[in-house]
């Protein structure tokens, strides 16, 4: 019995021996073919995930059936001197602020304008292997104390627009300011390393710009200008396009300068970070480098409640941030 035992011992020694040596075969077999396999799956999706449309985490231009029946990727924002506006788009823009003059004098006006500032490319396509971030910085008093200036100037774009401007508030503001929206009635000084991007209202703005730079009748700011290398020009059909698809086509009135920056930004960036928009949270309408005296309240967003949900709906689909200050 006891030899028997013993025997019986020693075999359950040798199968358990022999169990553990064939685990350690099937867990070796098992992990070439794992790993074998794991890499024909890598080689196989990696094609995939280089046609991300951007380096981002995340592009804009993926998903989301609100934001694609809005974002139409095929409007040129900028004027190139290539670019010939559609008459339909030339007649509703003239009508904005009343503007007499023929689709002639329009294009004679930009002809000189692109003698005088060497035509761009303008690429605005997204790149698989950059990821374009964007600040679009509001004039808001809710920017002061907000410190946010860090956080802005850490952006490769940073969009102001009309009036702002950073010195004496570049703990809240920033420093950079790579794009500055404005028209000829907000016009100021910007220094060399700023983009000057025009919104065009009428004519008469673009025979503005050309007068800035060359001697015209309309001469008071040459001297702000004389640095300024670089010169964009929004396209009226851009300003149709943000007037009919993002704000369903309201009548007597178009978008505010403000909106049609963050649809602007849309379109030249893969994430974009919105500052500066909005009242404070006392419900304060005013820009963040004014003193209001007491009582004096700003009912602002001239153009609606409409630009704002629309800026909300960006929001909440993760299409934007935005910060909202103080
Ligand atoms: C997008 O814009 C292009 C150029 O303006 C236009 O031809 C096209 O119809 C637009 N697409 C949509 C879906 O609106
Ligand atoms: C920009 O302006 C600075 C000083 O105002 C000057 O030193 C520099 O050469 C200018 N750069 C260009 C590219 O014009
Ligand atoms: C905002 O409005 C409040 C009144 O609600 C006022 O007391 C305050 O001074 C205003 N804020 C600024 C920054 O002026």
């Amino acid at each position: 019995m006891t030899r028997y035992r013993k025997f019986r011992l020693h075999l359950k020694c040798k199968v358990f021996v022999l169990l553990v040596c064939i685990s350690a075969v099937y867990l070796f077999l098992y992990r070439e073919t794992y790993s074998r396999f794991s890499k024909t799956f890598f080689e196989y999706t990696s094609p995939l995930l280089d046609s991300s449309p951007c380096a981002c985490q995340k592009c804009l231009s993926e998903g989301d059936p609100w934001f694609i029946g809005h974002f139409n990727k095929s409007v040129q924002p900028f004027l190139t001197s290539e670019y010939n506006i559609p008459e339909d788009a030339f007649n509703w823009w003239k009508h904005l602020q009343n503007d007499r003059s023929s689709l002639t004098d329009y294009r004679e006006v930009v002809d000189k304008l692109f003698q005088i500032f060497p035509n761009r490319q303008y690429n605005t396509e997204p790149s698989p292997d950059k990821c374009r971030t964007c600040a679009v910085v509001g004039n808001s008093m809710n920017l002061k104390g907000s410190h946010y200036g860090a956080l802005i100037d850490s952006h490769d774009i940073i969009i102001r627009m009309n009036g702002g401007h950073t010195q004496g508030y570049e703990a809240d503001v920033g420093t950079r300011t790579t794009h500055h929206v404005m028209y000829p009635e907000s016009a100021m000084d910007l220094g060399n390393t700023t983009h000057l991007v025009l919104f065009p209202f009428k004519t008469m703005d673009l025979r503005w710009l050309v007068s800035a730079f060359t001697t015209g009748s309309i001469t008071v700011l040459k001297a702000n200008y004389e640095f300024i290398t670089q010169v964009m020009v929004l396209s009226p059909a851009f300003i149709k396009y943000v007037h009919e698809v993002w704000l369903d086509n309201p009548a007597h009135t178009y978008p505010s300068t403000g909106f049609m920056t963050v649809v602007l930004s849309l379109h030249m960036c893969d994430e974009v970070s919105v500052f500066g928009f909005g009242a404070d949270s006392d419900g304060n309408w005013s820009h963040y480098w004014e003193k209001l005296k007491d009582k004096q309240f700003r009912t602002g967003l001239h153009k609606g409640p409409y630009e704002f949900k629309v800026i909300q709906q960006l929001s909440e689909r993760q299409k934007l941030e935005m910060f909202k200050g103080l």
